[in-house]
């Protein structure tokens, strides 16, 4: 089977996987802080979405949130960049509102993504050819739309954050209205069926925009981090990913 078909496949299983081992109940564990966790299944999926990749494909590598691949410090070769559940607060407290994000790149270039939003059953996905669908349908190009009368999504934390209070209160009150769904990848694929007019935060890692990233793209969207500068796949960062008209007023709004 070709990589992308035989990727989306171990998407899906990963998700009956989750919904599986999510009956049993969640062992919770904090990691950095009080608010920053991880159960048992978070760990489990990645376990189980590497020793699918391995086992298939023993030449390419993984970046994993919960230990794989941290160590990696090129974009050679075939790269998978996995979040086994993104959104893992909303796991834990909502059992809901969360997705699988899955991004193949090779040698740096993206080639597939897939997010799966699990409990709702929905898949945004980008094959090689460049195409974006949401489930069967294929997507059509991210349409311009003016910032005042928009829906973006915000990252809650960082609009009480001090340092940067003055430039994200000043992005909200420009904003037609705000949201703060708490899925970095589940905001950004929403850009692609236009629910989510930009998606702008902080602080993201890999796995948290490495899917994202290609579906946005792929649509004519631009994203770059908070400065406006090219994202690096391997370094964590800001991010702003919207419609190039869009982006641009948003990074000089909060650069300002
Ligand atoms: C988190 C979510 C959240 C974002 C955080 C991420 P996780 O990922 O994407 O929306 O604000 O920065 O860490 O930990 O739930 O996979
Ligand atoms: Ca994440
Ligand atoms: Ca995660
Ligand atoms: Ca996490």
């Amino acid at each position: 089977m070709e990589l992308y078909e035989q990727a989306k496949q171990f998407v899906i299983e990963a998700s009956e996987y989750i919904k599986k081992e999510m009956a049993q109940g969640l062992t919770v564990e904090s990691k950095s802080s009080l608010n920053d966790l991880v159960t048992n299944v978070d760990k489990g999926c990645e376990t189980f979405l590497y020793e699918k990749i391995m086992s298939y494909y023993p030449d390419h590598r993984i970046v994993g949130e919960e230990g794989h691949g941290h160590d990696i410090q090129d974009t050679d070769g075939v790269l998978w960049i996995i979040d086994p559940i993104d959104g893992t607060l909303n796991f834990v407290h909502q059992q809901k509102n969360f997705a699988i994000s899955v991004g193949i790149y090779i040698d740096g270039k993206p080639h597939s993504a897939f997010i799966l939003d699990v409990m709702n059953h929905d898949l945004y996905h980008s094959s090689p050819g460049g195409a974006v669908y949401f489930n069967d349908q294929k997507l059509e190009r991210i349409e311009p739309s003016p910032l005042e009368t928009s829906l973006i999504c915000l990252n809650a934390r960082w609009l009480v954050k001090d340092a940067s209070q003055t430039s994200a209160l000043t992005l909200a009150k420009k904003a037609g209205t705000v949201r703060s769904y708490g899925s970095s990848a589940l905001e950004l694929a929403q850009i692609t069926t236009g629910q989510v007019a930009s998606y702008v935060t902080y602080q993201l890692k890999p796995w948290d925009f490495a899917a994202g990233l290609i579906l946005v793209e792929r649509l004519g969207g631009v994203v770059t981090t908070e400065t406006g500068q090219p994202i690096n796949l391997l370094q964590a960062s800001g991010l702003v990913a919207a419609h190039p008209s869009m982006h641009k007023e948003i990074i000089e709004i909060i650069n300002a």
